[in-house]
């Protein structure tokens, strides 16, 4: 077991996964509006699936994909943080910043704030040299944060896991190297 790191910036939390969690996750899974750039919405057991998986990693590495935490009220609203995609992707190796938080959530600079911090560790703490994220060509709002992020384009792939039927196989790839990433300054915390 890894050093576990949990991330504070001025709003959030993005701490390990805990079973209280799991209910807001399968509804956030199950809304098309949250999944409209998925190939289908996720049943409760797909949605626990990942929410375990998630919870093993950060466990066994000490980061991972987040449970994202308002500290305002210490609701559960989504995930956020970092990922080696299992998919054999045409730029594999590498490690992906992500993100999916519940609808009510967007629009309030969430997922921004949270993908920073990531990128910090990523950079900082785990001496990445370069983070990427993806996603299908239309996830407007996806692209946006990457772009906040100070990520650049840097193509588009066909993924291999999404089904041609559903019109969301071409993606959109970013990166970012540790050059080209201005640290912000927030707390972070190691605990063994
Ligand atoms: C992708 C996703 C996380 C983006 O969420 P988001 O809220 O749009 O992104 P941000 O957290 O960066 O918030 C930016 C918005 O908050 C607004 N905002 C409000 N208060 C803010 C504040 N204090 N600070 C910064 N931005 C603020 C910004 O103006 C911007 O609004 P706009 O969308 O009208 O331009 C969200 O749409 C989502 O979870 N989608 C479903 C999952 C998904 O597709 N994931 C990616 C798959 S690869």
């Amino acid at each position: 077991m890894a050093n576990l790191i949990e991330i504070e910036t001025e709003r959030l939390r993005l701490r390990q996964w805990r079973s209280s969690d799991r209910d807001t996750f399968a509804e956030l899974n199950s809304d098309s509006k949250v999944m409209e750039f998925f190939p289908a919405l996720l049943t409760r057991a797909e949605s626990d699936a990942i929410a375990d998986r998630c919870q093993l990693l950060i466990e066994e590495r000490g980061w991972g994909f987040w449970a994202a935490e308002c500290k305002a009220t210490r609701e559960f609203i989504g995930f956020v943080g970092l990922n080696t995609p299992s998919a054999g992707l045409p730029f594999s190796p590498c490690v992906e910043v992500g993100w999916r938080l519940a609808f009510q959530h967007w629009g309030k600079g969430f997922a921004t704030e949270a993908a920073l911090e990531a990128l910090r560790i990523g950079f900082q703490v785990l001496q990445l040299r370069e983070i990427v994220s993806f996603t299908a060509r239309g996830n407007r709002r996806s692209l946006a944060v990457m772009k906040r992020l100070g990520m650049l384009e840097s193509g588009t792939f066909e993924h291999p896991h999404v089904p041609e039927t559903t019109g969301l196989r071409q993606h959109f790839l970013y990166r970012l190297s540790s050059q080209g990433h201005s640290m912000p300054s927030t707390s972070l915390y190691m605990e063994s």
